[in-house]
């Protein structure tokens, strides 16, 4: 069995509860860091650890805090980025539904370490069982003298709140979020000036997903040195994994950064192999925005070397032929599933969920809709196929926030990889919808990818 630490515990009754969760060794790390750390040690145990953030962009945890301007006077606020609405990803409201606690201590260390007083969690607005789960265990670790005024008798003080989020995927964004939270529509601000010299009311704040908060709580307990020992390279560290689709055994997973991506799919521990017995014909593996790639080259590099549930070794091959760890949303295709079909449906949630304050975005997600539109309905034209690629590169890098970037890559990368798909529907418009896909790309038959 794989090392759990932020798993750990999991399936026990009561886990959910401050006491339970105390008996099982919970809040040593805030008694550690609040009685025995100053903020910079603290910080410097996070650098230490090599922990990179879990939200999506993977920036190395403790340099980001080092950022943050220094105090001249409070407030500076940490805000939790609880707001996970990337399709294919479900590991943070798993671990807030599960452990609590554990978000709740990481919140207190991590709000010392930046030299917080009051901090916020941002939760997705539909996510309302969580949202009554969490300021449940914040009263709890309130009654119980680990949030308030002179807590452990450190001196230090601190409160949080959770707040609902606005309902929209562009609320998930860093700065988007944060206009949300002040209470104005959820559209992200102009950088710089980052969130670290001016986020939360123009103060210096710190964002950061539920699962990095949650990891400086076996950082702290067992040091930033320990923990960088897991992992390979500078991928440190555990990782959750939302893994669905056509897995045979959907659920989250916590692994060991740096594991096989054939043994996350196929081992029995954790994917279980594709379900009812089918062939694998590729994989989303950090969540819809991060590139489609077909199973050959998702199990192996172009180069032939085992491809690694790793930052790096996603990547390796770059665009071409990689992809990227994004928020670990691993959605997995079976050999039936149509590739156009899903290249549409993410499509059209980028182009409901574009903000619209950028015209590449705005315009180009509903230009990319409509025609995915007609391609899978059978009334699409072979110069659609390049006219997408076109619109794609246009989109990326010219907007204000990555939602752009996030709607191009799946459209580019489907057509790079996938293009006899698309050019098999725009030939067969009768069949257009209703045929299933067992074309190529299978794990078993390493279709040959063009170098360019
Ligand atoms: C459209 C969009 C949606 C995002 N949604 C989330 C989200 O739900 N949760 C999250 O942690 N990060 C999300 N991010 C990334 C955040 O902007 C930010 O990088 C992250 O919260 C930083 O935390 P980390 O450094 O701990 O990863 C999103 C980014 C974009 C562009
Ligand atoms: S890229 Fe899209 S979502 Fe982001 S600011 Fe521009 S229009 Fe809004």
């Amino acid at each position: 069995m794989a090392r759990q630490i932020l798993l750990e515990h999991i399936s026990e009754p009561g886990i959910d509860t401050f006491e339970v969760y105390r008996k099982k060794g919970g809040y040593s790390a805030v008694e550690k860091a609040l009685k025995t750390m100053s903020p910079e040690q603290v910080v410097e145990e996070v650098k230490t650890s090599g922990l990179r953030g879990r939200g999506g962009a993977g920036f190395p945890t403790g340099m980001k805090w080092s950022f943050l301007a220094k105090p001249e006077g409070v407030p500076r606020y940490l805000v939790c980025n609880a707001d996970e609405s990337e399709p294919g990803t479900f590991k943070d409201r798993y671990l807030m539904t599960r452990k609590p606690h554990i978000l709740i201590e990481g919140m207190i260390v991590s709000s010392y370490a930046l030299g917080a007083n009051t901090s916020y969690i941002y939760v997705r607005g539909e996510m309302m069982p969580q949202i009554r789960i969490l300021e449940r265990a914040i009263a709890e670790a309130k009654a119980n003298g680990f949030l308030g005024k002179n807590i452990l008798g450190s001196g230090y003080d601190l409160e949080i709140y959770v707040h609902p989020g606005g309902g929209a995927y562009i609320c998930g964004e860093e700065t988007a979020l944060l206009e949300s939270l002040e209470g104005k529509r959820g559209n992200p601000r102009i950088k710089p000036p980052f969130p670290a010299v001016a986020g939360l009311y123009n103060r210096p704040t710190v964002v950061n997903n539920v699962e990095s908060i949650a990891a400086t709580v076996p950082i702290i307990n067992d040091g930033g040195a320990e923990y960088a020992k897991l992992g390979i390279g500078r991928s440190t560290g555990t990782k959750l994994i939302s893994a669905g689709g056509n897995v045979a055994k959907p659920g989250v997973y916590e692994i060991e950064l740096g594991l096989p991506v054939e043994e996350f799919i196929y081992s029995d521990e954790y994917c279980g192999g594709i379900a009812n017995g089918k062939r694998l014909k590729a994989v989303v593996a950090g969540g819809s925005s991060v590139p489609i790639l077909p199973a050959n080259l998702i199990l192996k590099t172009i180069e032939g070397e085992a491809r690694l549930m790793s930052y790096e070794s996603l990547a390796e091959g770059g665009f071409q032929s990689g992809t990227m760890m994004g928020s670990g949303g691993f959605i997995a295709f079976d050999e039936d599933q149509c590739i156009v079909r899903n290249t549409w449906n993410f499509t059209r949630f980028y182009h409901h969920e574009s903000c619209g304050q950028c015209s590449p975005c705005r315009e180009g997600t509903g230009w990319m809709d409509k025609v995915l539109y007609n391609i899978e309905h059978g009334l699409g034209k072979y110069s659609d196929i390049d006219l997408l690629v076109n619109v794609a590169k246009n989109i990326e890098g010219n907007t204000i926030c990555p939602l752009g970037d996030a709607a191009a890559w799946p459209v580019a990368s489907a057509i790079r990889h996938f293009r006899d798909e698309f050019e098999w529907h725009v030939s067969n418009p009768d069949e257009s919808m209703t045929r299933n896909f067992g074309l190529a790309h299978y794990a078993d038959e390493l279709s040959p990818v063009v170098k360019d």
